[in-house]
């Protein structure tokens, strides 16, 4: 098995407001990025990393890569436009070697080496797999009828939780298979990879990742990673 990791990093963080680029911003003084790349450059099965990025941020990132001597990222290519075109990006530049990929999002640095080793381990079962929690809260689907004044939400029906869970990267797929998603399905928009894989039929492995790999969105987000840190100091 040959596995190369795809970190993407080249989102706008509108949501998140913030003057510094999200994968940039420091969290107890290290960057953001570098969290997820410090546990997948440690991980003996995942041979080089690529990085996807914004072309603005592509020179601070190499600075922060080589101050922290992630020596195996090999490659940090631009963007695109939708978070999918940001791996696809990525896929392109792995290695010709590689037969598995690992998608990460830069925006979860508190992955650990358990949720890495068990996701490569179930993709290689399945072929695909992703990390993910089972979800906590209680979800409803609410709309917005014709008969109540506009924008005043009426629920419509409780989900039932015990089905559903929370997705999270990493996500491991084999090489082939992701490929040929993104061949078949460029004009799908997805919010994650393993999507793709599932409109195909692929069976796709889920293994219980954490709640602390939180994916840092808005604001408050930021106050939640600083106390995750400082708890795996
Ligand atoms: N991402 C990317 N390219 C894009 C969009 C997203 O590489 N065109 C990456 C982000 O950098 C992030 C991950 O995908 O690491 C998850 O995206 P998200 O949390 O939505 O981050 P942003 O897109 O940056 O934030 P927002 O949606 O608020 O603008
Ligand atoms: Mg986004």
């Amino acid at each position: 098995m040959y596995l190369s990791a795809i970190v993407v990093a080249a989102g706008k963080g509108e949501r998140l407001r913030s003057k510094v680029s999200k994968p940039l911003i420091k969290i107890c003084n290290k960057p953001v990025i570098i969290y997820s790349l410090e546990i997948l450059s440690k991980c003996g099965s995942i041979k080089d990393i690529i990085i996807a990025a914004n072309s603005l941020n592509i020179d601070a990132i190499k600075r922060e890569v080589k101050r922290y001597k992630i020596n195996k990222v090999k490659g940090i290519v631009s963007g695109g436009i939708r978070r999918q075109d940001s791996v696809e990006n990525g896929l392109k530049a792995v290695n010709n070697k590689a037969d598995f990929v690992l998608v990460h999002d830069a925006a979860r640095p508190f992955i650990n080496n358990k949720i890495v080793l068990s996701t490569i381990s179930q993709a290689k079962k399945y072929g695909a797999s992703i990390a993910g929690v089972p979800v906590k809260a209680t979800i409803k689907e609410v709309h917005s009828p014709q008969s109540t004044a506009h924008g005043n939400l009426i629920v419509k029906r409780t989900i039932d939780r015990e089905k559903l869970w929370e997705v999270q990267t990493p996500q491991v797929f084999k090489k082939n298979l992701l490929l040929e998603a993104y061949e078949k399905y460029s004009d799908a928009d997805v919010t994650d990879d393993a999507m793709l894989l599932e409109k195909m039929g692929v069976k796709v492995g889920v293994v219980l990742g954490s709640y602390n790999n939180i994916k840092i969105t808005t604001p408050e987000d930021l106050i939640i990673a600083e106390a995750i840190a400082k708890i795996r100091k």
